[in-house]
């Protein structure tokens, strides 16, 4: 908008600006179409919500306290659910009082507030390549200057982590990463968090896919090895339902009366009710007996889409099985840009994530993110068949350039 559109009189924040409508969000919006086997969600599978149970959560919720359940409430969250998500954390290694956890309006509420209250414009803020890219949008308003930190298949190099020095933090989701799919094994965490002890590089570690492996549980997270560096965010999304949008953050002492501050300003506190509907339904258990079949439905799907990609991807691709989570992240031969095949991909009836917008810098055009939780088997086997068909052809393509250029 100029000083010269008389017609509106608004004018914009210079973090607006760093505010984009995703491009593929956008063109991904031309794909909604019933016919479309859509491998682009990021959202988990709607069968996987434990209905019944969230039913009688809100029914006996609504019995016994409605009037709490119904009033505003404190900002740093429900009680019992704050000594839940403690307890539970507990459990995988981390040694916290309930006073350090900060229930957030899921966890992209945390990212949010952590932006908040970490960046300054022209912060150094170390991510990995790729990330998620919700937390970059959320990073962004803050006007940080992004730098990916160094990255192979098993994750974050340690031994370049110190190039990141004097970074704000390093944002990093060691479990079954979104969109990468990867998982941080034992060494790996132990070298990454002494790498960032020894820069004095604070981390902020995102766990909503811990609970959905597939072959084995993850090792113990980040902040169990470096409580008073780390910052821990989780979320129920992924193994309730996101339209509770219920999650949590975990700060040291040091941070965390900053984080609810934010928080008091950006919507006084996550809904009571739904907080409660939360704590009801995870102290009877309910985890311990939904989240087998979860991860049976969501493994039978990320075996079928291994299977389709050997069967059809043309050579030339490349892609790591994940162990856990929701996403296949595909690597194309050089020179293959997923972005410019997406059009031609939704025009056979198929539709992914292309994986430029996954870098904070450098983007990388040939890679691309497909979900295997919300199509079936089926649907998994034609969508991965029309994909692996738009790229020979575009291969095919760029080799006839490549001869004619030659010739
Ligand atoms: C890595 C990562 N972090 C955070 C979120 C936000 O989740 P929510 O706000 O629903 O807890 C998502 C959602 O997909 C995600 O993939």
């Amino acid at each position: 908008m100029t000083d010269s559109d008389s017609s509106n009189p608004i004018r914009l924040a210079r973090r607006a600006e760093r505010m984009n409508a995703s491009v593929i969000r956008e063109i991904l919006k031309l794909a909604e179409r019933p016919d479309l086997i859509s491998m682009a969600g990021g959202l988990p599978s709607p069968h996987s919500f434990p209905i019944d149970a969230v039913r009688e959560a809100t029914a006996q919720v609504l019995r016994d306290t409605p009037q709490a359940a119904l009033q505003y409430a404190s900002s740093e969250g429900f009680g019992p659910l704050r000594e839940w998500v403690a307890a539970d954390l507990g459990r995988q290694g981390m040694r916290i009082d309930p006073s350090q956890v900060l229930i957030t309006t899921g966890s992209q509420q945390g990212l949010d507030l952590l932006g908040k209250v970490l960046i300054d414009a022209g912060s150094l803020v170390a991510v990995e390549a790729p990330t998620y890219l919700g937390a970059l949008q959320a990073f962004a308003p803050g006007e940080p200057c992004f730098a990916s930190v160094a990255c192979d298949e098993g994750g974050p190099i340690a031994e370049r982590l110190g190039e990141a020095a004097g970074a704000r933090f390093l944002y990093l989701l060691p479990n079954f990463q979104n969109p990468g799919g990867r998982c941080l094994d034992e060494p790996r965490r132990d070298a990454v968090v002494a790498a960032a002890r020894r820069a004095g590089l604070p981390l902020i570690e995102d766990n909503p896919y811990g609970e959905l492996w597939y072959d084995e549980p993850p090792p113990a997270p980040l902040a169990a090895r470096w409580p008073q560096g780390t910052i821990y965010l989780g979320s129920f999304s992924k193994v309730l339902a996101p339209g509770l949008r219920v999650g949590y953050l975990v700060a040291p002492p040091a941070v965390y009366p900053k984080l609810l501050q934010a928080k008091q300003a950006a919507d006084l506190h996550t809904p009571s009710l739904n907080q409660r509907i939360v704590h009801q339904v995870v102290r009877d258990g309910l985890l311990d007996r939904h989240l087998p079949s979860v991860r049976e439905r969501y493994r039978a799907g990320r075996d079928a889409m291994g299977a389709a990609l050997a069967r059809h991807m043309p050579p030339g691709c490349r892609w790591l099985t994940p162990r856990g989570g929701m996403f296949f992240w595909i690597e194309l031969p050089p020179g293959c840009d997923a972005l410019a095949l997406l059009p031609r991909a939704v025009e056979r009836g198929v539709a992914y994530v292309p994986g430029e917008a996954f870098f904070a810098d450098k983007p990388q055009k040939n890679c691309l993110r497909l979900s295997f939780v919300t199509v079936d088997a089926g649907q998994i086997e034609a969508g991965v068949a029309a994909l692996a068909g738009v790229i020979d052809e575009a291969l095919a393509t760029t080799g006839r350039r490549l001869q004619r250029a030659a010739a």
